[in-house]
Parts: structure tokens; sequence; C-alpha cells
């Protein structure tokens, strides 16, 4: 299982006071001295964190993006002009504090399958944040997604309440569909030190992104320690 490194949060501290710290660029460099996958950033639309400028500073490093997104065209254009290695669509709405669910795909099935098409033809990967439903899921292959990403955000709010069991054979269940549909399944949401070891109970998982738990710990241990240690948990 691969980790995708959500860094939108060194973001939001930098933003607090509206200057350079903490350094994104210099936050990256050290999250990708460590076996990671890719660095995940949300560009939102309201820009209440990661900013336009991130993601070209932090792709001149070289790195692999996984850009979250909303499926509306302004951000499409920059997607286009970035060419991140996989785009993740999310979504957004102004009013919460986190991406609060999947992405409704059934209802949206024609748009999509435009939406994503300059993406696609760019060659860069396509992946759907859904929630564990099996309609969704079949949306997302008909879409013609190559991933979708589990939201694990009920899962891990269940885990709180030592009542996970039927959360984690939801997404079990998807992601053996999904699977059988031809779709690569990563997940991610709420994901923690704690919790991260029953991601290895679903079949194949791909990759997790993990970002407030991560920044979270590194206040205490650095982000070079935080990193080591999740990517110790989820070998
Ligand atoms: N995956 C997606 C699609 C997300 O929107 C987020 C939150 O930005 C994450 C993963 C990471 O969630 P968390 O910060 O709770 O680890």
């Amino acid at each position: 299982m691969k980790l995708g490194v959500n860094i939108d949060h060194i973001a939001t501290l930098r933003n607090a006071r509206g200057g350079f710290e903490p350094d994104i660029v210099q936050a990256s460099e050290i999250a990708l001295k460590n076996d990671i996958h890719a660095l995940t950033m949300h560009l939102r639309e309201d820009r209440r964190h990661i900013k336009d400028k991130d993601l070209f500073d932090v792709k001149a490093l070289g790195a692999k993006i996984n850009l979250e997104m909303a499926a509306v065209e302004e951000i499409q254009k920059i997607a286009l002009m970035l060419n991140p290695y996989s785009v993740c669509l999310v979504p957004e709405r102004r009013q919460e504090v986190t991406t609060e669910g999947g992405l409704d795909i059934k209802s949206q099935i024609d748009y999509l399958k435009e939406f994503i098409k300059p993406i696609k033809d760019k060659g860069i990967l396509v992946s759907l944040f859904i929630d564990s439903d099996i309609e969704q899921v079949e949306a997302s292959s008909i879409v013609g997604a190559d991933y979708i990403e589990l939201h694990t955000g009920s899962f891990s709010q269940s885990f709180l309440n030592k009542n996970y069991d039927k959360e984690l054979k939801k997404l079990k269940h998807s992601a053996l569909h999904a699977q059988n549909l031809g779709l690569k399944v990563n997940a991610g949401h709420g994901l923690n030190y704690q919790n991260v070891y029953l991601m290895k109970e679903i079949p194949n998982l791909q990759e997790l992104n993990i970002g407030h738990s991560i920044i979270s710990k590194a206040i205490f241990v650095g982000l070079d320690g935080a990193i080591k240690e999740m990517l110790e948990l989820i070998k």
C-alpha cells in the first residue's frame, strides 16, 4: 500500500498569518525524501489553503502531484496547465470545513464523462472520490475513471465509537466491486495512526491519502518523523 501525503494544512497554517511560513516547498522537499507515492494538494475554488502558485512550485521539484479538485471549468484549466500525475474529483461546498462526503457520480454521468475527457487525453490519471456505495462505484466505471478513492470519513468516525464493522465491510465490498469492474482503488479521509491498520483488511488497496493526522503529528515530532511513522504502519 502506498502513501499520498496531503499537504493542504501546511498552507492552512501559512495562510493564517498571510506570510510564507511554513514554506510549502520546504515541506514538500522533506516529504519527498521519504518513500511516498505522491503529494496530494486540493486547489479549492475559494483558495482557502493551497494557492495556484503552490502547485507549480511543488511540481517544479519533480513531485508526483495528486490534484484534488471540484469538477469545474476554472480548475480544469489549471489542471491541464499543471499536468499533474493524477487528479481526484471531489465535491466542494464553501461552508464545509473539509470534504464531507463523496462526489455524486450517478447524477452527472454525462457531464463527468465530458469533463474528464481532456484530462485523460493528456495522460493524467483520473480518480473519483466516492462514498462506499455500489451504485456510485458502477457510475464511476461508466464515466471511465482509472481509480476511485473511497471516502473513509464514516469509517474513521465509527472507529472512534469502536463500532466500525459495518463501515469496514462497506469499504471492502465497494473495493471488491470496483476491482471487478477494472477500477483501481485508493482510500482516504480521517485516517490516522490508530485506525490505519484496518485498511490492510481491504483487498488490493493501492494508496492511502492522509493529511490531517500526519500534519498534526508533525507539530510534535517533525514532518519527516510523522511520515516515517505512517509509512511504517501501512507497510
Ligand atoms: N482524500 C481526499 C479526497 C480528501 O479530500 C482529503 C481531505 O482533504 C483527504 C484524502 C485527506 O483527509 P485527511 O486530511 O482527513 O487525512
